[in-house]
């Protein structure tokens, strides 16, 4: 079967304004299966996010190819790459975002507000509370940001991530997060591993998570290690 995301030969220049250009991804080559959870480790600066943006179509490539789903994201315009991220990757940024004068709830349904997508309101209110649940949030549905701990704020930024998801109870696609977990401790990192692991299982998604944190590699099928742009053996 073809991989989910195939890349060949990458390279991501940046100029910068420094004296010399930076390589933050070197003729990198990786095959992602379908429904594997891949993570990414490395050192600050070895390109992890710069990776993570190029699989999204969120940054162009200097060089080389990423194809996701037998799509080469550099045959499509930007009007075609919007349509085909909506449809085909979601991101988990690690920036929360969460808007203070909405609830938890509201916060979560945000994405739907934006109206790019038709889905019924039973359907979305089942995905809220399937991942109020899932992300045990159940009891701050209605609660602001501000009175919420750094640890909820993180799980309803990811319940947003995950919201269209559920909704659409959507199976085998790529969803890529950039420090899912960071700054969190190990009890609200297990909460969002679990359910990102078993995304991958129930539904046959394909996982990219970038991270510092040896404890969520252990949740993942295999480990790749970045520096300075290539991948380290
Ligand atoms: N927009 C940019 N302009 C110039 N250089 C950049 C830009 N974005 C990233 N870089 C450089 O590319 C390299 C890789 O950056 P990247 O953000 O991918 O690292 P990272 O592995 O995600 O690091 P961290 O763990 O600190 O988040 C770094 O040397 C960085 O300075
Ligand atoms: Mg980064």
């Amino acid at each position: 079967m073809e991989p989910h995301v195939s890349i060949k030969n990458l390279r991501k220049v940046f100029n910068g304004n420094g004296p010399e250009p930076v390589a933050a991804i070197d003729d990198l080559s990786l095959d992602i299966p379908q429904g594997q959870f891949l993570a990414v480790m490395g050192p600050s600066g070895s390109g992890k996010t710069t990776l993570l943006h190029l699989i999204a179509g969120l940054a162009q490539p200097t060089s080389g190819d990423v194809v996701v789903n037998g799509t080469n994201l550099a045959t499509l315009n930007d009007h075609q790459l919007t349509l085909f991220r909506r449809q085909n990757i979601g991101v988990i940024f690690q920036s929360f975002n969460l808007i203070p004068t909405l609830t938890t709830e509201e916060n979560i349904l945000l994405p739907v507000l934006a109206g790019f997508h038709d889905i019924d309101k039973a359907k979305l209110d089942a995905a809220v509370t399937q991942l109020l649940e899932r992300l045990q949030l159940d009891h701050r549905r209605n609660h602001y940001p501000d009175t919420l701990s750094g640890g909820e704020q993180q799980r309803a930024a990811i319940a947003r991530a995950l919201l269209i998801d559920f909704a659409t109870d959507s199976h085998g696609s790529l969803l890529l997060a950039d420090e899912p977990t960071g700054n969190l401790d190990s009890a609200n990192s297990d909460i969002i591993c679990n359910l990102l692991k078993s995304l991958c299982q129930e539904r046959n998604h394909t996982m990219v998570v970038v991270t510092h944190e040896p404890s969520v590699a252990n949740y993942a099928d295999r480990v790749i290690h970045l520096k300075d742009g290539r991948i380290a053996d």
